[in-house]
């Protein structure tokens, strides 16, 4: 376990789900954790349910990373409080649902799905790069999916019969920008990866089709939170493990 004293973690989306699993597992590892969600409320509870279970610290912040405003707010308190980033962690997504198909799709929907997947990382990279490059040691993490890769043999772009058309394309998009910006951030501190945290039961009825428990896919991420200065930077991984794209 690597020991994350003094390190300050931000994670989106994260009053549920993968999220929240990995903002617990960098707080036991002694990081502060930031726990966002759109609703700051929900973003003020989820960080009190770690509090509360554990001897760890957890802050809150409110961000939604389709709005250019909350994320510019959400930027600057952060700047003021705790006033230093280590660990960013890009892990809120949209999908619309399994059947849509790029022929028929919605497009406002898949255009919502896209800024939330493509620009929301991006967006928020943008406004916490500068707070990050005074770490001594930087990782984000764009937390992505199988889905978005020609690498999964079960989930992939060609896997799934055209299905989660919107999802699927976000996420090789979200991949590229993954590769993009560590190649532009190559000669820094900052390691940078994507990673798939597999199929994880973070909705009712997900085990049945196998998913693994969420601190499976938690850990998934964390693995890349929390890499040596001579770790990869530009990958897509799940399991510590490269998945091509
Ligand atoms: N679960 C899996 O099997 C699986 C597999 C591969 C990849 N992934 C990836 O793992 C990550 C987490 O997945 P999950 O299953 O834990 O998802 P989840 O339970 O659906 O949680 C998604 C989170 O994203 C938040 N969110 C959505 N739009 C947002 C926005 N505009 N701004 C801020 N937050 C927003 C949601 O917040 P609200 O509570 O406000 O809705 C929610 O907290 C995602 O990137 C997903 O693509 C998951």
């Amino acid at each position: 376990m690597v020991q994350l004293d003094g390190k300050v973690a931000l994670m989106t989306g994260a009053s549920r789900g993968i999220g929240h699993d990995v903002a617990r597992q960098l707080a036991e590892q002694g990081a502060t954790v930031l726990i966002s969600a759109r609703d700051p409320q929900r973003a003020m509870a989820a960080a009190k349910e770690l509090t509360d279970a554990g001897d760890v610290r957890a802050l809150s912040v409110g961000l939604d990373v389709g709005d250019d405003a909350s994320v510019a707010s959400a930027a600057e308190a952060i700047n003021g409080d705790p006033g230093r980033l280590d660990i960013m962690v890009n892990n809120a997504a949209a999908y619309v649902d399994w059947t849509e198909m790029a022929s028929a799709a919605d497009l406002a929907a898949a255009r919502a799905v896209v800024d939330t997947n493509l620009f929301g990382p991006w967006r928020v990279s943008q406004a916490l790069l500068p707070l990050l490059r005074e770490s001594r040691h930087p990782r984000i993490v764009n937390v992505s999916s199988g889905a978005g890769s020609h690498g999964d043999q079960q989930f992939g772009l060609t896997r799934r019969g055209g299905a989660a058309a919107s999802y699927g394309i976000s996420k090789a998009a979200q991949n590229g920008l993954t590769s993009t910006l560590a190649a532009e951030l190559s000669d820094t501190r900052i390691l940078i990866n994507a990673v798939c945290p597999g199929l994880t039961a973070t909705w009712p009825g997900a085990e049945d089709m196998g998913a693994r428990p969420i601190a499976d896919g938690a850990a998934s991420v964390v693995w890349a939170a929390t890499l040596p200065d001579d770790g990869p930077s530009g990958g897509l991984f799940r399991d510590g493990e490269p998945l091509p794209w």
